[in-house]
């Protein structure tokens, strides 16, 4: 359990328990210098070995005998994406400190809210199985940020909210899929419903078939552990638009039967990251109590590679009267999504937002740092806004018109992949599912936003700023923030 204690004040307290004071290091000329103090000069910044690189840490012992740590904050006016950065750094490297205090040039308050965001962020830590409870406990830490600026009680909740909800995504992707499977994965939706007061159905395999969900039931029939899907409503009274959320469950993507090499499986039990990511959103936006109706959808199945699998060639008929092909049973998560899609389509959302790890050519064309934003024109405005406010890297693909062409069959409405073209294949992705979204009253197609985070879902490098290694949670917070932004009207 993490825990953050948050305070901002212009006048500092004498302080209890062991205190370290955190100064920012910048360049002055080929010097170096602590930005509004001279606590250490030049030469003695040189000397500890501190530097004006970003993230940087050095930590010492002040002449007045107090416990300093200087924090590389490169200039003397860091954008607000930076101080988050910096803060991840900061939260990162808390170790056991009981209490630290901020003597930071921050000058606004998007910079201090953002600074104290990433400490949250950055300040996690999954517990590997069988740690004992005690050494589990990481202790609570008080962070005090000295300045005048006037961050809001309101604000600092938020910032709790976030983390607890980017942390929860996290280490709902690090369990292991024989921990996580679909049955499991909704028994714990269930539960967090009940502690949150969210409306909940989920479809069991019985269900799925029954109320024509085919693809989810397609993907998970070759699994000893069925598939489900999960919905979860947040209905408040005053209600400004209403937002649908879709996620990509794969427990475990094995490929099925075009069962992928061990090197391109192992980690596929990160594949449940969109659904992580949509369960947290919903519960975060719930938790601050936004004015805004939000629907998730988690499309749950184990890709499993049997004698009940489904074969290349099969057909099978999704929720929206669609007929399918698979030609290629790995391509997996874009037939869950579709019927979770066509779900939402149902219910005419203002928006829909499907978060995936859908296509290895996502981090083949966009690195590991950067989400594949596809969809209407508004919902990727609305959903390149909120990513901007959030500090979460997403690019604009195009949905290319001549490669839809890959998906026409010859025996059903779509094939779900082109086998042996590799061509754009994060963009052959999106016009699968764009198949499935559905119209409004007006007979328009609905506002959808897609995000394939197959690249940033996971980071296999070291940790920088907020982002630990593995899992990192990433859009969980422009989720909210998209429903902060649309309730706002
Ligand atoms: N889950 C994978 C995509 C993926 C790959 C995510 C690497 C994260 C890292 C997805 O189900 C998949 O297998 N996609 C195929 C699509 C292809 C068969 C059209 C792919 O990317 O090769
Ligand atoms: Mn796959
Ligand atoms: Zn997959």
């Amino acid at each position: 359990m993490e825990a953050i204690k948050f305070a901002v004040t212009p006048l500092l307290k004498a302080q209890k328990g062991q205190t370290v004071t955190v100064l920012g290091v910048v360049g002055k000329g080929k010097d170096l210098e602590v930005a509004g103090f001279d606590t250490f000069s030049a030469s003695q910044l040189q000397l500890l070995g501190a530097s004006a690189k970003s993230e940087s840490i050095v930590r010492t012992l002040g002449q007045d005998g107090q416990a300093y740590l200087l924090l590389g904050i490169a200039q003397e006016n860091p954008s607000t994406d930076e101080w988050r950065e910096l803060g991840g750094a900061l939260g990162r490297n808390l170790g056991s400190i009981e209490n630290l205090i901020l003597q930071l040039p921050v000058s606004d308050i998007s910079g201090a809210e953002a600074l104290l965001e990433g400490i949250a962020l950055g300040q996690y830590s999954y517990d590997k199985p069988g740690k004992s409870e005690k050494a589990s406990k990481a202790s609570s830490v008080k962070v005090t940020l000295v300045s005048h600026l006037a961050v809001s009680k309101t604000a600092l909740t938020r910032i709790s909210v976030l983390a607890k909800a980017v942390h929860g995504a996290r280490k709902l992707a690090t369990l292991p899929a024989n921990e996580l499977y679909p049955a499991k994965f909704a028994e714990l939706a269930e539960a967090a419903a009940k502690a949150a007061e969210l409306d909940i159905a989920i479809w069991d395999e019985k269900k799925l078939a029954k109320d024509g969900f085919g693809l989810i039931a397609a993907v998970g029939m070759g699994s000893a552990r069925p598939p489900r899907l999960v919905k979860l409503c947040y209905k408040p009274k005053k209600a400004q638009a209403y937002l649908a959320l879709v996620g990509k469950g794969i427990t475990f993507d094995t490929g099925g039967l075009a069962v992928k090499p061990l090197g391109g499986m192992l980690g596929m039990k990160y594949d449940m990251t969109g659904a992580a990511v949509v369960f947290e959103a919903v519960r975060a936006i719930a938790e601050l109590g936004l004015p805004i109706e939000v629907s998730g959808y988690l499309c749950l199945a184990e890709n499993m590679p049997s004698g009940t699998s489904m074969r290349p060639g099969d057909v099978f008929t999704a929720r929206n009267g669609k007929t399918v092909e698979v030609t290629n049973p790995d391509a997996e998560g874009r037939l869950v999504l579709a019927d979770g899609l066509s779900a939402a389509s149902e219910e005419k959302p203002d928006l829909i937002v499907d978060v995936a790890t859908l296509t290895g050519a996502a981090r083949v064309a966009l690195g590991v740092r950067y989400a594949g934003l596809m969809g209407s024109e508004a919902g990727i405005a609305a959903v390149q806004a909120a990513a901007h406010t959030s500090g979460e890297p997403v690019w604009p693909i195009p949905l290319a018109k001549e490669l839809r062409a890959n998906l026409d069959s010859s025996v059903a409405d779509l094939q779900n992949a082109k086998v042996g073209s590799t061509a754009g294949g994060m963009i052959v992705g999106g016009h699968f599912i764009a198949e499935f979204i559905g119209e409004k009253a007006d007979g328009e197609k609905l506002e959808w936003a897609h995000l394939d985070i197959a690249g940033p879902a996971d980071n296999d490098g070291a940790a920088y700023g907020f982002t630990s290694k593995g899992p990192t949670g990433v859009m969980v917070r422009t989720l909210v923030a998209l429903a902060e932004e649309m309730s706002a009207g």
